[in-house]
């Protein structure tokens, strides 16, 4: 972990609980974090829960994420939210989560125009980035990462890229509960070759700020295992961010790992 930079651990509801039961987990998770300095803790319920949630939570100890939008501002895309509906409510924006890119055919340049407009709308976007257990079985896991890298982040200045944030989930560790998890090398080497990505496109200090996250079947017992890889400065965690005890559990790992640093 980067000791110069916050670590961000940020809870993917994914398309979990309802407005009442988001606002009740919400109380739960206030009652069990405390605010640390060094660690932003983001919460990414269901579109419909931002807004309640947005009046709800302490912000010195929370900040929101939606789990998409559209890129267009606004006009006739019926059933579509834009980013900049959502200016006012959530500092982050996960975009092209592999959910989105498999079930809803969203395409490289679609998520670089999400990009975008999270971008113009003051919103720093989380890229979720990471190949299929078929690519990684034909040894395309970086012509993946490339593709998905470089479409993604085109037409910034190095500006807007150093508030961005990668978040390296393959797609083959998310939601196993067979035990198939990612091995802490394997994610250091694909988070090397994000941030050389980065640093071809944008330069070394480009490639130093953007905030890299892993992602994938983390829960309170191996979170210290991958925020100890080095690149890696926080966690996106999916099932275990609806357990208050377990989601709790795993912000106080990042907060002991950073008092020992
Ligand atoms: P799990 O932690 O349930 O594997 O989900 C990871 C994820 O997809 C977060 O965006």
């Amino acid at each position: 972990m980067n000791q110069d930079r916050k670590t961000i651990i940020a809870g993917n509801w994914k398309m979990h609980l309802n407005v009442h039961q988001s606002s009740l987990l919400l109380h739960r998770l206030h009652e069990n974090i405390r605010v640390h300095r060094d660690i932003e803790v983001v919460l990414a319920p269901s579109m419909l829960s931002l807004q309640p949630l947005s009046l709800e939570l302490d912000h010195r100890k929370f900040k929101l994420a939606s789990q998409d939008a559209y890129f267009k501002d606004e006009g006739g895309y019926t059933g579509e939210v834009s980013f900049a509906m959502l200016g006012e409510m959530v500092q982050y924006g996960i975009i092209g989560h592999s959910a989105r890119r498999i079930y809803f055919g969203e395409t490289l340049e679609m998520v670089r125009d999400k990009v975008q407009a999270a971008v113009r709308c003051g919103i720093a976007p989380i890229i979720c980035v990471g190949e299929t257990k078929q690519e990684r079985d034909a040894g395309e896991t970086k012509q993946v990462l490339h593709d998905q890298i470089t479409t993604a982040l085109q037409n910034l200045t190095s500006r807007d890229i150093e508030g961005i944030v990668v978040a390296y989930e393959p797609v083959w560790a998310i939601s196993t509960f067979d035990g198939v998890i990612a091995r802490p090398d394997d994610v250091e080497k694909s988070i090397a070759f994000i941030r050389m990505q980065i640093r071809e496109l944008y330069g070394q200090k480009a490639s130093e700020r953007v905030r890299v996250l892993y992602g994938g079947s983390v829960n309170e017992h191996d979170v210290r295992g991958y925020l100890e890889i080095p690149g890696v400065d926080g966690a996106l965690v999916g099932a275990a961010s609806l357990n208050y005890h377990q989601f709790a559990a795993i912000v106080d790992a990042a907060y002991q790992l950073r008092l020992k640093a």
